[in-house]
């Protein structure tokens, strides 16, 4: 098993305001923020888990959240500036930050941009003003287009647009002008989620009412349409980039790169190709609790050998593309041979196909990737602890 690429996920998990359906470690902000402690916090953790990191410069970083952009361009730069020098940064890399619309003054995104921040992710979530007041957004649809400016402005072009689709009671077209607005503030990249109903979350209290089936499959058809006629290509499940503005940091998930994640409730993914093994690796999560704690008490499990092939499938899977044997093989250290049997039904059924030496998901398999990603978990293992 040869060491992949190499990122770093920094997590910053307070927010203005919780929103209703978010399930991410994010928490209202009721005090002050601990901002100095906090990055001190990321710096500790960074140091601490570098030991078991085998040496390469970085090629991507994601600042998210949350809402980093709560954090001073002079925070984030003290942590850029602290991970290239542990670290060392590869010569094109993309350092995205993540932003909400309502936490961004004036000039803002420059300082960003002069601290290291090469891309941006702003939350935009919906154009639609009823939208955006049922969804607990703290921005109107103005302030995301003022953003928009500012990144331009900025000369950060190469910023990401979050929307949501399948929004209450929302219809295919009012899906469709959520994306008309979005390209026409010329972002390079644009990702489109599914509104899901997560547990624990206000939502899931009292669920609105969402768009059936077949007029979410009418937006889906919508979106790609109107995203392909405007130059921006599908190349991940909710991900659409203009010519050459793919998400580097993403891509390395989806093929099983490997990131040290830091911060309240990070996850990371390290190779030890010495063992010949992959490790998980996740920090305490309640971010008072992560202030106050050894940075050492993170968690680290080995990804078992019959774990390793569905785990690397799951995030391949998402890609359009697909993946090639090779990259499997490089990635797990075993042959793409101990995939045959699981694809077999999935073939049958149609989810799945073989290309050029790389398995892929069909167009069929693509709009119910839940369904491959249900198949492909392994059985219980039943020497394993409770
Ligand atoms: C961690 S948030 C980052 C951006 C920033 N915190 C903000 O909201 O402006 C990442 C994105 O996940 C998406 N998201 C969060 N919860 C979701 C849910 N329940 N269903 C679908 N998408 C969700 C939103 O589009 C959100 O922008
Ligand atoms: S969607 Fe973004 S702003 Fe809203 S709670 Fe989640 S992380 Fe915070």
């Amino acid at each position: 098993m040869k060491s992949p690429p190499l990122a770093l996920y920094a997590h910053f998990p307070w927010c203005v305001q919780k929103c209703p359906y978010c399930d991410f470690n994010s928490h209202t902000l009721r005090d002050e923020l601990p901002e100095q402690r906090y990055v001190d916090a990321l710096l500790r953790d960074l140091e601490s888990q570098l030991p078991e990191v085998e040496p390469r410069s970085l090629t991507s970083i994601f600042l998210g959240g949350g809402t980093p952009s709560l954090f001073s361009p002079a925070s984030i730069g003290r942590l850029l500036d602290h991970a290239r020098a542990q670290l060392g940064f590869a010569k094109d890399i993309e350092v995205t930050l993540e932003a909400n619309p309502g936490t961004i003054e004036r000039g803002k995104f420059a300082e960003y941009r002069a601290a290291g921040v090469t891309r941006v992710s702003l939350g935009a979530q919906s154009f639609d003003a009823r939208q955006l007041k049922l969804l607990g957004r703290i921005h109107s649809a103005d302030e995301t287009r003022r953003a928009a400016e500012e990144l331009h402005a900025a000369g950060l072009s190469n910023f990401n647009l979050d929307l949501m689709y399948a929004l209450p009671e929302q219809t295919a077209d009012e899906a469709r002008a959520d994306i008309r607005e979005a390209l026409a503030l010329r972002p390079a990249h644009l990702s489109q989620y599914h509104l899901t109903i997560e547990p624990g979350t206000v939502f899931a209290a009292a669920p609105p009412t969402q768009p059936a089936d077949e007029i979410v499959d009418e937006m889906l058809d919508l979106s790609l349409h109107t995203m392909r006629d405007a130059g921006f290509e599908q190349y991940e499940v909710s991900g659409y980039a203009s010519a050459g503005a793919r998400c580097t940091h993403n891509l390395n998930y989806w093929e099983f790169g490997d990131y040290v994640g830091i911060g309240a409730g990070a996850h990371g993914k390290l190779t030890n190709s010495a063992r010949g093994l992959a490790e998980r690796t996740q920090q305490t999560r309640e971010p008072r609790r992560y202030l106050a704690a050894d940075p050492r008490a993170l968690v680290r499990k080995t990804i078992s050998n019959r774990d390793l092939p569905f785990e690397f499938a799951m995030n391949g899977f998402r890609l359009v593309e697909g993946f090639g044997d090779e990259l499997f093989e490089a990635r797990t250290g075993l042959a793409i041979g101990v995939l045959e049997d699981a694809m077999i039904p999935l073939v049958a059924r149609g989810l799945v196909e073989r290309g050029q030496k790389r398995w892929r998901a069909t167009a069929k398999g693509f709009r119910f990737l839940n369904e491959i990603l249900v198949a492909l978990l392994p059985d219980p293992d039943p020497t394993a602890n409770p």
